[in-house]
């Protein structure tokens, strides 16, 4: 079964192709096309723009797809899948009615697809990895817009276990980066920095570690780097590299101890064999590590995409639409989007 695959859901317009077959999902084309740089210049995405960019993109994209492939039309695809949310309004319309335009043409079925289904299944896509998946599972997302711990008992089948109460985990990364002067998105960038930072010259607090909550909370270590900056402003005229280099490497170590523990956690009341990290955050390189030593501890395996598929990209909607689709009849190919998660 070949699937394309659409994903406009901000600032990236990617376009891929999927082949499912039993239980494994293989690329055939994975095309994006970025405004990344244009926000690094306004510090954050503006909607309006980020639309706009989407117009561009999409059918240049889509043909670079189809080229790459060697596919000269959509009439031998059986499916097309499409992020219907959540994200810009005005960036996944594009996507949608692209997605409906073709669907309408080639006489297709369409599949909506969550954003952030999406990410968890990008752990689905095939690199003959061993260890095999098992359900029941915990799929940890972590992006720009949302930190949600699930537990999935099967294919489709999501219970949120606990989200962040206020700012997801890469959206901490990218205002306490504004914060050391770095550009957006600042999460690659303290990651870089950190590996230089001193671990113990600076601890910020670890919220909600120690509650008996699967929830996360991240506005308050952003007022305590705050509070930091603030204060070491006043004693300087501007933070020297290596204090933002310290500062960035205790950001990440609050964010992943945070994450991890809590996962781990919850984890061991579910009896779970198999963690899937997923989003933006999961491309992180330290946090995958930690992830992978703590859980040795627990007999867990923690599985996380290739980082370029933790990032917004087509592949994992594709891959959700293959699995909640087939083998198992998914319940309703043009209907109700609340089937998944939000
Ligand atoms: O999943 P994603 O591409 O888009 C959303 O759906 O939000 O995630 C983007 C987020 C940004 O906040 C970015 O700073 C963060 O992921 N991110 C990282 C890293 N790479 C991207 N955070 C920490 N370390 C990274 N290496
Ligand atoms: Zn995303």
């Amino acid at each position: 079964m070949t699937i394309l695959g659409i994903e406009t859901s901000c600032d990236e317009t990617a376009v891929a192709l999927i082949e499912g077959n039993e239980n494994r999902v293989t690329l055939k084309a994975n095309m994006l096309a970025t405004s990344l740089a244009l926000h690094a210049k306004t510090g954050g995405i503006i909607p309006e723009q980020a639309a706009r960019e989407q117009i561009k993109y999409i059918l240049p994209v889509l043909k670079n797809a189809l080229e790459t492939t060697g596919i000269d039309t959509l009439e031998t695809i059986d499916a097309i899948a499409v992020t219907y949310g959540p994200g810009l309004i005005g960036s996944l319309l594009v996507g949608v009615e692209t997605a409906k335009t073709l669907a309408f043409v080639f006489n297709k079925p369409i599949i909506p697809v969550n954003h952030m289904v999406g990410h968890v299944y990008a752990n689905f896509i095939s690199e003959n990895k061993k260890p095999v998946i098992q359900f029941p599972l915990l799929a940890l997302v972590v992006s720009g817009g949302h930190t949600d711990l699930l537990l999935m008992k099967n294919h489709g089948d999501f219970q949120l276990l606990g989200g962040t109460r206020d700012d997801a985990a890469g959206e901490a990364f990218d205002k306490i980066g504004r914060m050391l002067g770095l550009s957006y998105p600042a999460g690659p960038e303290i990651e870089r920095l950190a590996k230089e930072g001193d671990p113990k010259r600076f601890r910020f607090p670890r919220p909600l570690l120690h509650e008996n909550t699967y929830e996360f909370s991240f506005s308050g270590l952003k007022t305590a780097v705050l509070r930091e900056v603030t204060n070491l402003h006043t004693n300087r005229s501007k933070l020297d590299l290596q204090t933002i280099k310290d500062l960035a490497r205790a950001t990440q170590d609050a964010i992943i101890e945070v994450i991890i523990k809590k996962t781990l956690k919850a984890a061991k009341e579910h009896t779970i064999k198999s963690i899937l990290l997923s989003g933006g955050v999961a491309a992180n390189q330290a946090l995958r590590e930690q992830f992978e030593i703590n859980a040795s501890k627990q007999a867990v395996t923690i599985f996380a995409p290739t980082k370029n598929l933790c990032t917004d990209n087509a592949a994992m909607i594709a891959s959700a639409a293959y699995f909640n689709f087939h083998p198992i009849p998914w319940k309703g190919i043009t209907t109700d989007p609340e089937l998944y998660f939000e």
